[in-house]
């Protein structure tokens, strides 16, 4: 069992880890994600306290932030070490970070249940009217064009939507999952309609 007090300092980790460096990973992402993937977890009849543990951990060995500790998991492994986390659910956890990433995983299907409910929130964050905020929110941070109506470039904000954001609802892996991805991929093509119309001059 994971307790109470390891969650409440894995919290207390990703706040002051996610103070540092923000550009689209600020620490309410992390909490959002883990707010979601409890939800899901009680649905699944999946392990609470693994699921809420890797939330807490799942973005701080990210490629974009930290690099140098993203093959190994470098710092989700000295946080467990340093907590007294058994083996069996260090496996667990570290299992479940791992296959979280879009572009590390892609499609392939997660290998438990706890890493299913961590990626699906993970993958929530991304749509829906918050997904369209940090999508923004990014492109920002790196002086991206909002669009280009050729298609060519695209490293644009709106290419992105294309790219990636309206994959997400069909690759959901819980039915929770699948569910609230319903709704949050409507808002993403409304905003898109009314995007594209503004942008034309038709509204
Ligand atoms: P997460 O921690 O949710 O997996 P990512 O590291 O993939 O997130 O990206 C953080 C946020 O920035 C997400 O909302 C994502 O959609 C957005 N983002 C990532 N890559 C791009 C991009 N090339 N253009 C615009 N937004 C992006
Ligand atoms: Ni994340």
């Amino acid at each position: 069992m994971i307790d109470v007090a390891t969650l409440a300092a894995a919290e207390a980790y990703a706040r002051d880890f996610f103070s540092r460096d923000a550009s689209g990973h600020d620490v309410e992402h992390t909490m959002r994600v883990v707010r979601t993937a409890q939800r899901i977890a009680v649905e699944e009849g999946a392990d609470q306290g693994v699921v809420c543990l890797a939330a807490l951990l799942h973005d701080v060995d990210d490629a974009k932030l930290s690099p140098q500790t993203a093959e190994h998991l470098d710092n989700a492994r000295a946080f467990l070490a340093n907590h007294g986390v058994t083996p069996h659910e260090t496996e667990a956890v570290l299992t479940a970070i791992r296959e979280v990433s879009f572009s590390k995983n892609g499609g392939a299907a997660p290998s438990t249940i706890e890493a299913a409910c961590v990626r699906d929130a993970d993958r929530l964050d991304a749509v829906g009217a918050i997904g369209i905020a940090r999508t923004f929110a990014f492109g920002g941070s790196r002086g991206r064009a909002l669009h280009d109506p050729s298609g060519q470039d695209r490293q644009t904000t709106i290419a992105h939507f294309y790219d990636k954001l309206l994959l997400l609802k069909d690759m959901m892996c819980t039915q929770a999952g699948r569910r609230l991805a319903e709704g949050r991929d409507r808002v993403l093509r409304d905003f898109l309609d009314e995007f594209l119309a503004e942008w034309n001059g038709e509204r």
